[in-house]
């Protein structure tokens, strides 16, 4: 049984789409061990608790640092002898102590086509904006590993969805998360199954039209 820890800081409809991927046996020989976030209110740890999942909140104020921050989330996550991390809308920035602790087995999803529209800033609407701004006839999502660098890691799959015409943030953000919460099972399955490591030859991603 591979065992998943998701990172959360909002509503969570990402890990629901893993949860739902568990139940319906898209997902198999998976279970989510553990849910985490540094946001109290977050809807996701409502969902764990839905779904009889263990949650934990670690505030950051607590900590003296984010590295601080990031050695107990390592000494949590120690402990429940994880497979893979999967970062699901997790808005705070990895530091080396979480990286180094756990190279090679942390994904994250980010919607937008990377390497574009990606980095320091880059996260939820802005993300949107951005393509709009830019008169971009296509956008999307990618998984895709965690490095130091802000979503510059190899990219696991990736999916794209048309930019229409009239569309606002708001219609395209929608459009992009349908095709997220499909892609972050594909992502999953890929990275548990070793099929794509995390390579630095960008010509071997494995990008589905
Ligand atoms: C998603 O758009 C994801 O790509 C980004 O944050 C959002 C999280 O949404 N990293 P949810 O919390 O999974 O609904």
């Amino acid at each position: 049984m591979k065992r998943l820890a998701v990172l959360a800081s909002g509503s969570g409809s990402n890990l629901q789409a893993i949860i739902d991927a568990i139940k319906n046996k898209d997902l198999t020989d998976v279970e989510i061990a553990i849910i985490v976030s540094n946001k109290k209110d977050a809807y996701a740890l409502e969902r764990a608790r839905l779904n009889n999942i263990e949650d934990v909140f670690l505030n950051p104020k607590d900590f003296n640092s984010n590295e601080d921050f990031d050695k107990k989330i390592v000494e949590v996550l120690k402990t429940k002898e994880i497979d893979l991390i999967v970062l699901a809308g997790y808005l705070k920035i990895l530091t080396d102590v979480f990286i180094n602790a756990f190279e090679n087995k942390i994904i994250n999803i980010h919607p937008a086509l990377l390497p574009h529209f990606g980095g320091k800033g880059m996260y939820g609407k802005k993300v949107h904006e951005a393509v709009l701004k830019n008169n971009e006839k296509e956008s999307g999502c990618s998984v895709h590993y965690v490095t130091l660098g802000i979503d510059e890691g190899p990219i696991i799959c990736q999916k794209k969805v048309p930019v229409l015409p009239n569309d606002t943030v708001d219609t395209l953000a929608a459009r992009v998360l349908d095709e997220e919460h499909k892609l972050i099972v594909e992502g999953v399955k890929l990275a548990l199954s070793c099929k794509v490591i995390a390579c630095k030859d960008p010509t071997k991603y494995n990008i589905s039209s």
